[in-house]
């Protein structure tokens, strides 16, 4: 691959570390290539929610709209259908790996991947990330909780996966963190039809090591960047569909911004450790 077209100045500003975050309207693999060739090795953490082409089990029902195949008849009509998501499995896993491998090289060695996948599609994720160049590290369990679409006499849709590794070896530094995260999906907060919670991902940002930049290539309503710019970090997604950007855009003018650290409270002094006078405290 061979691309020096440079990446748009709003990215650009957020490597310079000028700006937060910054969602750009364009296609992934385009502009994961752009990067890899402009701006190797800028990125920290990629996080992301690809299209997962798994709804229905033939061909026929692989076809039809996001809306058909994943949106309950009481949630009919409320949120847009998005492309991408028509793959059979063999181009799903062979498309993975393209896009993985250029994400592989626009983030520096040791960078953590998580990568949202279903049931159906973690042996394919697995498989996609290693092919594109990225070390796998397990597999960490979204639990949907009770709120999850019921089958009778089957177990619960409960659970969602995140893939997740490193480009290379990871540093062992850093808090301990879950293996299973535990938040259901709310109306208030569910802007795409397969929008995830932002307490979702606020909390899968805690694995982002301190001065990353997070890449999200399928930024969708910008749940990535809404919880990236509420912990102070930095953040670029790319998304295919306007209406989306929009979205995206939308959400991050209302998120909350961190608090700036409180300045330090001035210490008590303990009895008998009073401040020397000035002229024995002086130097010379
Ligand atoms: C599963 S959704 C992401 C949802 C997101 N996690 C959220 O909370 O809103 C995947 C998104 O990828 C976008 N997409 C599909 N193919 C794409 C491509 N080739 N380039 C960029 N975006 C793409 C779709 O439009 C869709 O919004």
């Amino acid at each position: 691959m061979n691309d020096p077209r440079p990446l748009p100045a709003s990215v650009l500003a957020v490597l310079a570390g000028e700006t937060d975050v910054a969602i750009v309207h364009g296609e992934a693999l385009d502009l994961l290539a752009r990067a890899a060739e402009t701006v190797p090795e800028a990125f920290g953490a990629l996080v992301t929610d690809p299209p997962y082409s798994s709804g229905g089990a033939f061909r026929s029902d692989r076809a039809q709209t996001t809306e058909a195949k994943y949106v309950g008849t009481d949630q009919a009509g409320l949120r847009a259908s998005f492309s991408g998501d028509n793959r059979d499995q063999r181009s799903f896993a062979y498309w993975s790996a393209l896009w993985l491998s250029a994400a592989c090289r626009a983030c520096r060695p040791g960078a953590p991947i998580c990568l949202f996948s279903d049931w159906r599609q973690a042996p394919t994720a697995s498989d996609a990330l290693q092919a594109g160049g990225w070390v796998w590290r397990g597999l960490a369990v979204w639990d949907k909780t009770e709120g999850a679409r019921p089958y009778k006499g089957r177990f619960r849709a409960q659970a969602e996966f995140i893939a997740w590794g490193s480009n290379g070896p990871m540093p062992a530094e850093g808090p301990v963190l879950p293996g299973v995260f535990r938040y259901p999906v709310t109306q208030a907060d569910k802007h795409h039809q397969t929008g995830k919670p932002t307490p979702l991902l606020l909390d899968i940002l805690r694995i982002v090591p301190p001065g990353a930049v997070i890449l999200d290539p399928f930024a969708g309503s910008g749940t990535t960047l809404v919880a990236a710019r509420m912990l102070g970090l930095r953040a670029v997604g790319f998304e295919l569909l306007a209406h989306n950007v929009a979205t995206t855009e939308a959400r991050l003018a209302a998120a909350p911004r961190p608090l700036p650290p409180a300045a330090p409270a001035p210490q008590p002094r303990l009895p008998g450790t009073e401040a020397p006078p000035k002229e024995t405290a002086a130097h010379g």
